[in-house]
């Protein structure tokens, strides 16, 4: 099982991975609407640079972190579901590789700018957990789609537990907190963006 993210974060080596590719689509949110979702999230300048230093303390445990969070996806069936047949039996191969893109993810929340490329990467990993996408990357034979509800409540494990990683780069205390609130908002606001092909339209 390969989980080891390129550093470069090019994603090169990483199946499926299409940042920046011409096979993603544009974004239909606008880049006012990100502006303002940013301010909703109390999201910065300051955080931006947060995440910065995140991402050099993170880029050296990316395998530990994932380690941690399919760990816990493994303790829980019904999240093991999403990434089984619609028998319930796990897929190993589609597991491992998106891993890997999860891996290139956590580099991506850290060091991209928020433009309109990483708007529209936003929406294709939105798609990907929904009908539209999931399983089409990997031509997996796995359930239709993910729940909102279980993307929404994703937020609290993926951020409480990056924490001890934070703290592992020597920094102070201080430093520590401002890169963890920088990710929660980050994660926030990602799954603010994620959650729009499952609204209704018009009020999302
Ligand atoms: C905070 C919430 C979540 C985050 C940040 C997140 C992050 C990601 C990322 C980065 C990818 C790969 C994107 C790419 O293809 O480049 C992905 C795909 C996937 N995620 Fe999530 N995820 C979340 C919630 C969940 C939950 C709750 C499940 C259910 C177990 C889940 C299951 C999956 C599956 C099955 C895929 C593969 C989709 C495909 O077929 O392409 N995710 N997720």
């Amino acid at each position: 099982m390969t989980d080891k993210p390129s550093p470069s974060t090019s994603g090169g080596n990483t199946p499926g991975y299409a940042y920046g590719q011409p096979e993603v689509a544009r974004s239909p949110i606008s880049l006012q609407d990100l502006e303002q979702l940013k301010a909703s999230v109390m999201f910065g300048p300051a955080d931006q640079q947060a995440l910065r230093e995140a991402g050099e303390v993170l880029s050296g445990q990316i395998h530990d972190v994932l380690e941690v969070w399919y760990g816990f996806v493994g303790q829980n069936p019904h999240l093991v579901a999403y990434f089984s047949t619609p028998d319930g039996d796990p897929i190993p191969d589609y597991l491992a590789r998106v891993r890997q893109r999860f891996g290139e993810w956590i580099m991506d929340t850290c060091t991209r700018p928020y433009d309109q490329e990483w708007l529209d990467y936003q929406e294709e990993i939105a798609l990907r957990h929904t009908p539209a996408k999931k399983n089409k990357t990997d031509h997996a034979n796995s359930v239709p789609a993910i729940p909102l509800r279980h993307l929404i409540a994703f937020i609290y494990p993926v951020t409480a537990t990056v924490r001890p990683f934070l703290a592992k780069g020597g920094h102070d205390q201080e430093k520590v907190e401002a890169m963890h609130q920088a990710w929660a908002k980050s994660v926030t606001l990602q799954i603010a963006l994620w959650s729009r092909p499952y609204a209704v339209e018009g009020i999302w």
